[in-house]
């Protein structure tokens, strides 16, 4: 007999779509099975202002192939120019969901990001009044702090600051990596929630490197030790409302992933929900995954849960493809290490 369990549909609340040619191939892939997905504003030039963002929304829906239904729910990329009055009306017209905060160069993309966290201080403060959230990249980026240790040390010395000072700022933790990040989050009842990706749940750091160097599991923050992922195995499938899915998937090129100095990024969008039955099946936790996917980041964005469904079916395994082609070269899809036999249907 199959087993089959229907959930809500899911949202995605991090996720990257990029621009143009990979825009037009990565969409269809997320829309497929997602009704809504947080789209970061790393572009070059990134998203800064409400026009930006409106511009770029109107890009994504006419990237969208007849016949599938996807909201973008918009953000704006936290500069330190940015105007406060501009987030403010970009929020109250209903076009942005949140605003970015990439610490300059943590990340793709990021060199407009904040260096000077007392130049934001206006803007989060208006956040704040306005209940806009906050989504961080949680990582320092000093250079004499380990690559492995920059989410803990960011905890401590940015996060945990910043709220204190600004109290009312709802933040969401983005892709978190550490048991540490969940302690915090499990610690602070108020404002705070945490997406994880699909990959952390799946790989530590000896995937990306035992046995030969893997350029398709170098994201960032970058996988960390075993007893990490299985922390976040265990806040994904727990029930507890405020971890919420957020994929984070990245696409960038093979040419530009398998390179001497290879770009960070998993794309998950193809195969997460067949990945995420499977984790959660392992936990002996599918009960959880409709919270996990489609009922806690509503929930902490203050948005309805999706009306309609989508259904995960166990049979013959699943065949998706290794790589999407795009207009600028192929596109590896995230490949577990294991065979899955979780079917989607919509
Ligand atoms: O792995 C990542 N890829 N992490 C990020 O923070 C950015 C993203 C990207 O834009 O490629
Ligand atoms: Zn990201």
């Amino acid at each position: 007999m199959s087993q089959s369990l229907t959930i809500r549909r899911p949202d995605d609340w991090h996720l990257h779509l990029r621009d143009g040619a990979m825009l037009q191939a990565v969409l269809p892939e997320t829309a497929r099975h997602f009704a809504r997905a947080i789209i970061m504003p790393n572009l070059v030039p990134p998203v800064v202002t409400g026009t930006d963002a409106a511009a770029y929304r109107d890009r994504i829906l006419a990237a969208l192939p007849d016949g599938m239904v996807f909201e973008p729910l918009m953000t704006l990329y936290l500069t330190e120019d940015t105007d406060r009055e501009d987030v403010a009306a970009a929020h109250a017209s209903g076009l942005i969901k949140a605003v970015k905060l990439y610490p300059a160069g943590a990340t793709t993309n990021s060199a407009s990001g904040v260096r000077d966290f007392d130049k934001v201080r206006g803007v989060l403060e208006r956040m704040a009044e306005i209940g806009l959230p906050l989504c961080v990249h949680g990582e320092v980026t000093d250079a004499e702090i380990d690559i492995f240790d920059r989410e803990a040390v960011f905890i401590d010395r940015v996060l945990d600051p910043i709220r204190r000072d600004t109290p009312g700022l709802r933040v969401v933790m983005e892709h978190i990596t550490t048991s540490n990040a969940v302690d915090y989050v499990k610690a602070n009842a108020q404002d705070l929630g945490a997406t994880i990706t699909t990959h952390h749940l799946i790989i530590n750091r000896n995937h990306i490197l035992v046995g030969g160097i893997k350029p398709h599991y170098y994201c960032l923050p970058v996988a960390k030790r075993e007893e990490h992922r299985l922390a976040l195995r265990a806040a994904a499938t727990s029930g507890d409302p405020r971890f919420f899915l957020g994929t984070d998937s990245a696409p960038h090129t093979d040419p530009l992933k398998e390179s001497a100095c290879g770009c960070a990024g998993c794309f998950t969008a193809t195969n997460t929900m067949s990945l995420l039955a499977h984790v959660f099946e392992q936990e002996g936790a599918l009960d959880k995954l409709e919270g996990f996917a489609s009922r806690n980041g509503p929930g902490f964005y203050g948005l309805p849960v999706n009306q309609d469904s989508l259904t995960l079916t166990k049979g013959e395994v699943v065949r998706y493809p290794d790589k999407i082609d795009t207009g600028d070269g192929p596109v590896t899809v995230f490949d577990p290490g294991f065979e899955v036999h979780w079917h989607v249907t919509t």
